[in-house]
């Protein structure tokens, strides 16, 4: 028999096998009289490394329970070429309330309804954050569990790096001593073979001030040019929370999809809250099952508020508005909802455009996973900047440290133009990364099947739009480079005229967008705090028998992508409720 098939389906039991674990259809089809020591509401990034690693221990039965289907069942999750084209089908399609500080434009605010969440269809990029962020999480939080020096070896016990899938020699892209070779998530470099790589590395010696190259960004130090790392595997796939954790689990973990938790509620009348209620739709019946020991919420950064919001947990005055009783008051919940901020540049070249022939390409992926389809872009490089003291508009440093960078730029892709046959157009997002303005998550009704207002409120903070005006400024000054001049003709956005600082901030609130990265909707804080909602021990303050594991917890955004700090929030959590069950 081809056990090794990577989804093996038992369509008449409403039970399929995929990544090695049992995935349910439906609540009907879970064997009865199982009695679930952990159950996990949300089978995303963290979520799936929890229920994994409780898992290790096989005396423990884990439920974990996804609103959307078996990744498994979705094709181009695999495939990080077509990391554009996910089916909208398994996205919780979120749209932002119109925001005040970007002329009253509402945003997408996209988030996979699927198994392993965001990570079944993110950019793929690895980044760690920098030394900074991890110590100043530790000192927030009071757990020195999260320094840095704790979590390297965390994450790189998690982590396996392997060859990209064209062979190439990575000696010179990465430091080999800070990264993993036995973990369960893959990591790759990328490497295609484009001229902007010599340009790039040419104006890293050029402007080596500004932009100094940096051998390995995941060193804690993320500032300077350097090569992507990606969760991609050596054989062309994505890494995902599913594809890298639930191979490694026995049968103690039953995975149910399909199935929306809709609250958290407590055993009895105190705050013991180790049930869950769960539906398949918003008609149909509700159920109810009780975990042995506890409950995990890891719905991510929107849905975990909502669920705990639905649940009576939350702000007293907000709830009783819309006839939520509140179980427990706290008015952290939902509030210092943060994000990073990008706004997108253009600029007319000569160099040759990155686009290539899907159908081919896909062709060779189904062949031998190679090609372009084997990677997530067609550019190799990310830049991390770290604006001088002068430049942070009067304000108090609002990123973590001096290992961390303020601003990112993400090369996109070389595009033809629409106007000129001997022109094409190079996409650069810049982002800030370390935002001062604060969102939130709350609820307009007591539907739980109503999304969620969700404010980002980006751009509130005046320092916000300064730090984008400087990361403008200086990709023009990279761009500038003699490396770049004679491939770059100029810049078409913002247009060239636009040069004073009103013009800029015009151009920037016009623009500007999320960068996906949000967390701190729950945050992390101090035992007895007088804010937050969860305890170092990822415990919901005011409860007992429930955490929360996902970005919501973590306490502000990182010096780079959000999926790995996730994974190592999760890893910690992880480490914490074995610890206290380790006798039972
Ligand atoms: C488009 C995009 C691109 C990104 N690119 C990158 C990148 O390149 N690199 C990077 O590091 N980060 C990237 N990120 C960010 C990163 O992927 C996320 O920060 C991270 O995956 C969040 O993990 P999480 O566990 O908090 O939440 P999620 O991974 O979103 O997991 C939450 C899970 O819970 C499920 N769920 C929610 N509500 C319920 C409910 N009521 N009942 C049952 N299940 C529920 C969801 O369906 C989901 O599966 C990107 C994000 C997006 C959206
Ligand atoms: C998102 O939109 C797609 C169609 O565009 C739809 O199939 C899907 O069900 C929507 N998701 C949710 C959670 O409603
Ligand atoms: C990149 O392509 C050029 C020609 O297009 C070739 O000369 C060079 O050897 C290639 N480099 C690598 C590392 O494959
Ligand atoms: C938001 O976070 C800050 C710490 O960064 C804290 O002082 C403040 O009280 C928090 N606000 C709420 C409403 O929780
Ligand atoms: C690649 O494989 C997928 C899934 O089997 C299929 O849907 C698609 O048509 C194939 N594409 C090409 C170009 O072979
Ligand atoms: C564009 O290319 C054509 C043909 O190669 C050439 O004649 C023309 O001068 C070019 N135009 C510009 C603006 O470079
Ligand atoms: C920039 O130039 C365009 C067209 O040349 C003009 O319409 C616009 O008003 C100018 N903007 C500024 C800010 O100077």
């Amino acid at each position: 028999m081809l056990l090794s098939t990577r989804v093996l389906s038992f369509a008449l039991l409403g039970v399929q096998i995929a990544h090695g674990a049992i995935i349910y259809q439906h609540s009907d089809n879970l064997p009865d009289n199982t009695d679930y020591d952990f159950i996990v509401a949300g089978g995303g990034t963290a979520g799936l490394v929890v229920a994994s690693r409780l898992a290790e221990n096989p005396q423990w039965k884990i439920l974990v329970i996804e609103a959307g289907p078996s990744d498994s069942d979705v094709f181009e999750i695999a495939v990080p070429g077509l990391v554009g084209s996910i089916p909208k089908a398994v996205n919780w399609n979120y749209t932002t309330v119109p925001q005040n500080h970007l002329g009253g434009r509402s945003l997408g605010y996209s988030r996979a309804m699927v198994l392993g969440g965001c990570s079944s269809h993110n950019g793929m990029i690895y980044t760690r954050g920098s030394r900074d962020d991890w110590n100043q999480w530790a000192d927030i939080t009071g757990d020195d569990g999260l320094r840095w020096s704790n979590m390297l070896p965390i994450m790189e016990k998690m982590e396996q790096f392997g060859r990209d899938v064209t062979f190439l020699d990575v000696s010179g892209h990465i430091d080999p001593s800070f990264h993993g070779s036995n973990g369960a998530l893959s990591v790759t470099a990328s490497y295609t073979n484009v001229s902007m790589n010599n340009y790039l590395l040419q104006a890293t010696e050029e402007l080596s001030d500004e932009f100094p190259f940096k051998l390995d960004m995941n060193d804690g130090q993320p500032i300077g040019i350097g090569w992507t790392q990606y969760t991609i595997t050596s054989n062309g796939e994505r890494s995902n929370a599913a594809s890298a954790f639930l191979p490694r689990t026995g049968d103690n973990i039953h995975v149910l999809v399909n199935t929306r938790v809709t609250r958290v509620l407590p055993v009895g009348h105190g705050s013991d809250f180790r049930k869950v209620e769960f539906t398949v739709d918003a008609n149909g019946p509700k159920k109810q099952l009780r975990a042995k020991k506890e409950v995990i919420l890891a719905g991510g950064v929107i849905s975990s508020p909502q669920i705990l919001m639905n649940s009576g947990i939350g702000e007293r005055a907000a709830l009783e508005m819309i006839g939520i009783k509140t179980l427990v008051d706290n008015p952290s919940v939902g509030k210092n909802f943060s994000d990073q901020v990008a706004t997108s540049m253009r600029f007319s070249t000569t160099l040759p455009t990155t686009n290539y022939d899907a159908i081919r390409a896909l062709a060779q992926w189904n062949e031998s996973h190679t090609g372009p389809m084997a990677q997530a872009a067609a550019l190799n490089h990310l830049a991390w900047i770290r604006l001088p003291d002068n430049k942070l508009a009067g304000s108090s440093d609002p990123a973590s440290g001096q290992s961390s960078p303020h601003i990112e730029f993400q090369f996109g892709k070389i595009s033809p133009s629409i106007t000129s046959q001997n022109e094409t157009v190079l996409s650069v997002s810049v982002i800030n990364l370390h935002t001062t303005s604060r969102g939130s998550i709350s609820l307009s009704d007591s539907n739980p099947f109503t999304d969620p207002n969700i404010d980002l409120n980006l751009l509130a903070e005046e320092v916000d739009v300064s730090i984008l005006r400087e990361g403008v400024r200086s990709a023009q000054r990279l761009f500038s480079s003699t490396a770049f001049k004679a491939h770059i003709n100029g810049m078409i956005a913002p247009a060239v005229n636009f040069t004073s600082d009103e013009d800029l901030n015009a151009y920037i609130r016009s623009s500007a967008g999320s960068y996906l990265h949000g967390v701190a909707s729950l945050s992390m804080s101090p035992k007895n705090a007088h804010w937050g909602v969860v305890d170092p021990d990822f415990y919901v303050k005011g409860t007992s028998g429930l955490r929360v594991v996902d970005a919501s917890v973590i306490p502000s955004v990182p010096s780079g992508h959000t999926q790995i700090p996730v994974y190592g929030f999760a890893e910690r959590a992880s480490v914490l409720i074995a610890e206290t069950y380790r006798s039972t």
